[in-house]
């Protein structure tokens, strides 16, 4: 395990952090506390505290935008602007009949690709049966593009475009599918690493791919954040001061300061105080460089 350096960036007490993304236009982060429904932007030239915009429901992840940003609320896709009320672009395919009977697949993970298509996965109520699946939304429309999910995670594309990686994080494997950018369509997928093998710990959760082709992904309850060639292979094992990092996005005006979102949904009091800077933004320099993220095209 390498010496991380890892320190806060911005201290925090979040349920779950989570879908850190930056704005190399606005110089901004912004990522989202999925269970209290807030999306926060920060400025770290400026030395300031982040804003807040407060939602009255969940919110999965958050993705660039012309107006601003859009996020993945449960209920559906939402833009959103600096200032005014929330846009509802889409509504979740999960969310209407699952609420009837009570519950709700939530949005979850996600990010746009280079065209502009948003990719967004779905989370089982439960955490534990598969009735989530991935889905595209490509000009108002959603198609399910993976199905038989739990916790739908870790959805990144290579830098030449040519893959998507994406992990039902339970399965403790990440894949990657054969990926057409101009039709959006997958190829058959295959296992590309399997933290089982690896004798990793914990699940792949967020992740974010550099400038070199490597994926970064962030081991919830596996207290690292790991590094993996192209191939597949481990490179690199960061230590992270808590046991549950969610999501990594690189940032900062070199692109080369790792954002790490952090979780405290479980742990008790004994875990809180053993682990303090959970629930905080956290960051890291690289001697690598992150991609500039998408916008959604809308
Ligand atoms: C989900 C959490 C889950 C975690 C680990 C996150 O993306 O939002 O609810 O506990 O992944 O699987
Ligand atoms: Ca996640």
């Amino acid at each position: 395990m390498q010496e991380s350096g890892i320190e806060v960036a911005v201290e925090l007490d979040m349920s779950l952090g989570e879908s850190p993304v930056w704005s190399v236009e606005r110089q901004t982060l912004y990522w989202a506390d999925i269970n209290n429904g807030h999306v926060y932007a920060w400025r770290p030239q400026e030395g300031g505290a982040p804003t807040r915009i407060e939602l009255d429901e969940k919110v999965g992840c958050v993705a660039l935008a012309d107006s601003e940003l859009v996020a993945a609320a449960a209920s559906g896709i939402l833009r959103l602007s600096e200032s005014g009320e929330p846009e509802r672009l889409a509504a979740n395919p999960e969310w209407k009949k699952e609420r009837q009977a009570g519950q709700g697949n939530r949005f979850n993970d996600g990010r746009c690709d280079a065209a502009g298509r948003l990719w967004v996965g779905t989370i089982g109520s439960d955490e534990a049966s598969p009735t989530a699946a991935l889905y595209c939304l490509d000009r108002g429309e959603f198609t399910p593009r993976l199905t038989d999910i739990r916790i739908s995670n870790g959805l990144a594309f290579s830098p030449d475009r040519r893959w998507l990686y994406h992990t039902d994080s339970p399965s403790r494997r990440i894949l990657r599918y054969p990926f057409d950018v101009d039709s959006g369509t997958l190829g058959e997928g295959e296992t590309w690493v399997d933290l089982e093998t690896l004798g990793l710990p914990g699940v792949p959760d967020g992740a974010a791919v550099d400038s070199e082709g490597c994926y970064w992904s962030a081991l919830y309850d596996g207290g690292r954040v790991v590094r993996f060639s192209p191939e597949g292979e481990l490179m690199a094992e960061h230590e992270v001061p808590c046991p549950h990092p969610t999501m990594v996005a690189f940032g900062g005006a070199d692109l080369r300061t790792l954002y790490i979102t952090t979780a405290t949904q479980h742990l008790d009091a004994e875990g809180k105080a053993r682990w303090p800077l959970a629930g905080s933004l956290l960051q890291m320099r690289t001697g690598v460089t992150g991609l500039a993220e998408p916008s959604f095209g809308g």
